[in-house]
């Protein structure tokens, strides 16, 4: 028996950044070199996050690591991580994170050159670190409007505008998944080497598949569309999978179909999840990979206009047919 090696080409995302960038000759290479910044910043997250149980545990006695620095929390490390490698990168003009108050004006913007506005959620579902559970970075990517009349006005743009958007999940692999507006890419990083290896391409969410996620421990106070949805779908053999961390719900949402929801709730009103951070990023991935993203029946959460950049959406998101079942059951509860 003969074995043929195999002759798949193998591309890392810096080439497949690079190789998009050369369909667009008026590029000028900025975007590739933020994504190349998101880049490295998510494997020093991953270093840090498969060694956060043990820094905590083989660490100095206290909050004290073995230097005598105060340990700090992962999503004020994972946050500096991204100011920093970002900081360094001339097309970036404002980052604005989950963790800051107040977006960061690294640079204004030079006649003739374009620059970006990177959003982000250093850390997503943070709590899943102490028991050894998927967390993530999600980030979105704005041009930089500079007559806009402030830091604020800038990035409050609607996820319609975005140019990017991707997350990484630190799970037993750690995986990059990136649109620029032209599908789904997904990444997953080698550690012998320490690149992202492209291992799909344009990737597709199931139109249909019976799963839902969604924290059940809230459904008494979810409207009611939300409870008879549920009351349907558990009459009709579905399956609840649910992490409570977003981006590994979404990348199982993803990559097997299924719909994910944080309603609003009595506790909060407009849900849990930020539109600029968490909602707005997925919401691009999701349709860019077929499925739908609204945050009431009939409205896009793309289409949200923002007010504030630390303001919540409640969201709806996945597999088109599942989306549907949701929007029927709030209709006819309406
Ligand atoms: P973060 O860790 O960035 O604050 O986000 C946590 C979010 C999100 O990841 C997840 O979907 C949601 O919180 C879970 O909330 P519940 O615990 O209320 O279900
Ligand atoms: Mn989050
Ligand atoms: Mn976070």
């Amino acid at each position: 028996m003969t074995t043929h090696p195999d002759s798949r080409p193998i591309i890392t995302l810096q080439g497949h950044i690079l190789r998009q960038q050369s369909q667009f000759p008026e590029a000028s290479g900025t975007l590739s070199w933020i994504l190349s910044a998101l880049s490295i910043s998510s494997k020093m997250i991953a270093s840090h996050v498969r060694r956060a149980r043990l820094q905590n545990v083989l660490g100095a006695a206290g909050a004290e690591n073995v230097q005598g620095e105060q340990q700090q929390k992962l999503d004020v490390i994972a946050n500096d991580i991204l100011l920093r490698t970002l900081g360094g990168r001339d097309g970036v003009a404002i980052v604005a994170s989950e963790e800051n108050e107040e977006p960061v004006i690294l640079r204004e913007e030079a006649d003739g050159e374009r620059r970006y506005c990177v959003l982000f959620d250093p850390l997503d579902g943070s709590s899943n670190l102490d028991v050894c559970g998927g967390v993530g970075t999600i980030f979105s990517i704005l041009r930089y409007d500079r007559r806009a009349r402030d830091a604020h006005a800038s990035v409050l743009q609607a996820g319609a505008q975005q140019v990017a958007a991707g997350y990484v999940l630190y799970g037993p692999s750690t995986v990059f998944m990136l649109t620029v507006g032209q599908g789904v890419d997904m990444f997953v990083l080698d550690p012998d080497f320490g690149a992202f290896m492209l291992v799909e391409r344009g990737l597709r969410t199931p139109a249909a598949n019976k799963s839902y996620s969604v924290n059940e421990g809230n459904r008494r106070s979810f409207p009611a569309g939300f409870q008879q949805y549920l009351d349907w779908a558990q009459d009709n053999g579905y399956s609840s999978r649910y992490v409570g961390s977003m981006v590994a719900d979404v990348h199982r949402i993803l990559l097997k179909g299924g719909v994910f929801m944080y309603p609003p709730t009595k506790k909060a009103p407009q849900g849990k999840l930020r539109l600029m951070y968490e909602a707005n990023p997925m919401a691009m991935l999701i349709e860019q990979a077929g499925g739908k993203a609204l945050t009431a029946p009939g409205q896009r959460i793309l289409d949200v206009p923002p007010q504030d950049i630390h303001q919540r959406v409640p969201v709806i998101l996945g597999s088109a047919d599942e989306v549907d079942h949701v929007v029927a059951a709030l209709t006819a509860a309406a």
